[in-house]
């Protein structure tokens, strides 16, 4: 191999340069990026148009970025990269709760609440009632477990997207379970909304056809001692937009039921059992148990 540049040894050529003495990961991710950057410039002929397209898009979606807005990780969210990245890095056996999103309107240090408590402080929307519990991989109970809740209101945005007209931590507390292992707490039933789209992303997903909507959902993160922080939502089934959701967070075993009670002002019941997997636990990937299984 040439030392000079070829388009037929263009990855090659580049990899050599790596010195013998660098992290050994960095060698293995920074050779694999640049042999699939390549083979991908070559699989689709791109011109230098469309290079330059490519440059301004990269170029504008770093210029959106400050501590607010993070259109870089929205751009890995909406072609599926987040998701692929969460689910490499917590695989569960079967039975535990599936991983998703985390999302950008998460917010640390809500309000601890006690049990049954309602978090709509407006008090717009359907009521629902959010309860179940949470439990390990045997089906006991997990006392001492943290559930951090949050969702958008009637109209579809997080407290932290209006402030001054929603108020502060509408929609969000957190919970912890005793003995029993049960938590319960009142919410509204989230709806559908669309991620931001007034940047590079929106645009993306407009010229690709796709809608930026994520089905309603409601956010939860649940810790405790020596088990693995399960990072996910419940979805409501009844969405339009479950199976086309604009980042891939919906997992068929976390759509939730949503029963109609009518229960004075409570109109809907949402039951979900949270189940944890220990820490150090490690589930194999499919292609890992497949191996396996045939004895490979
Ligand atoms: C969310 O569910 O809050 C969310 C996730 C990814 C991108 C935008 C919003
Ligand atoms: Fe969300």
């Amino acid at each position: 191999m040439s030392y000079y540049f070829s388009e037929k040894d263009s990855s090659a050529i580049v990899n050599a340069r790596m010195g013998d003495d660098i992290n050994p990961r960095l060698k293995q991710v920074m050779e694999s990026l640049v042999r699939h950057l390549h083979d991908f410039i070559k699989d689709v002929q791109l011109t230098q148009e469309e290079w330059e397209v490519a440059i301004e898009f990269l170029t504008k979606t770093g210029q959106m970025c400050d501590d607010e807005r993070q259109e870089f990780v929205m751009l890995s969210d909406t072609l599926g990269v987040s998701m692929l990245v969460d689910t490499i890095n917590n695989r569960r056996p079967a039975g535990a709760t599936e991983n998703t999103v985390l999302g950008p309107f998460h917010v640390a240090g809500a309000p601890e609440l006690p049990m049954g408590s309602n978090i709509s402080l407006d008090g717009v929307g359907e009521s629902c009632l959010f309860e179940g519990c949470v439990l390990d991989l045997e089906g006991n109970p997990v006392a001492g477990a943290r559930i951090d809740v949050w969702s958008d209101n009637a109209d579809g945005f997080y407290d932290v997207q209006q402030p001054g007209i929603q108020p502060k931590w509408n929609n969000r507390g957190i919970f912890t379970t005793g003995a029993d292992g049960k938590y319960c707490f009142v919410g509204i039933k989230p709806v559908a909304y669309p991620i931001p789209t007034d940047g590079p992303v929106g645009k993306m997903l407009l010229e690709m056809g796709r809608h930026p909507f994520r089905p309603a959902h409601m956010h939860v993160l649940v810790t405790a001692p020596g088990f693995q922080k399960v990072v996910t939502h419940t979805f409501s089934g009844d969405d339009d937009y479950l199976t086309s959701d604009a980042v891939f967070g919906v997992k068929q075993t976390l759509v939730a039921p949503y029963e109609r009670v009518e229960k004075g002002e409570t109109v809907w019941r949402s039951p979900f059992d949270f189940v944890l997997t220990p820490v150090g636990d490690k589930a194999v990937s499919a292609s890992e148990a497949e191996a396996q299984m045939a004895g490979v």
